[in-house]
């Protein structure tokens, strides 16, 4: 499957504290190279799929940007664990710790392993430059119709 940059859909209107609804700062390109974090996926298939993000970027929304099919049932309100990923052990350590209600979603994931994390939850810093993320064999949705997420 060839992989690209993605039209930028419509999206529902979750304002974040910087005035933008979630996502639309991953549809921006850097505006410097100092800005640039390149990663890579790895897709269900094994594909590789190198991107270039920037540093602020959410994980999950880069990921819907160049078409990756990580998923994000509860868009990003720690409600589900759809956006399950595994990352590299040698940039684990450069992450945020995660919050507890992200352990609680990640004890409900199938295929859970050491290195799992929510890419909903992976902020791009400069030291995760060279990261690659991998997407697990599946993901459970136990995500429920009627939820609302929190807007953060
Ligand atoms: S999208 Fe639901 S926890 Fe990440």
């Amino acid at each position: 499957m060839a992989y690209q940059v993605q039209k930028k859909p419509m999206r529902r209107c979750l304002m974040t504290t910087q005035g933008l609804r979630h996502g639309d700062y991953e549809w921006q390109d850097p505006k410097t190279e100092e800005e640039v974090v390149n990663i890579t996926f790895i897709d269900r298939s094994g594909q590789k799929v190198p991107v270039q993000g920037k540093i602020g970027d959410n994980v999950l929304y880069l990921a819907h940007r160049y078409g990756i099919e990580l998923e994000g049932a509860c868009e990003a309100s720690l409600a589900c664990s759809t956006c399950h990923v595994y990352v590299d052990q040698e940039y684990y350590d450069f992450l945020q710790e995660p919050l507890e209600e992200e352990e609680d979603m990640l004890d409900l994931a199938v295929f859970l392993k050491d290195n799992s994390r929510l890419g909903c939850q992976i902020i791009l810093t400069k030291e995760l430059n060279g990261m690659t993320l991998t997407l697990p064999q599946a993901t459970r949705n136990f995500y429920v119709d009627g939820h609302v997420p929190k807007p953060h």
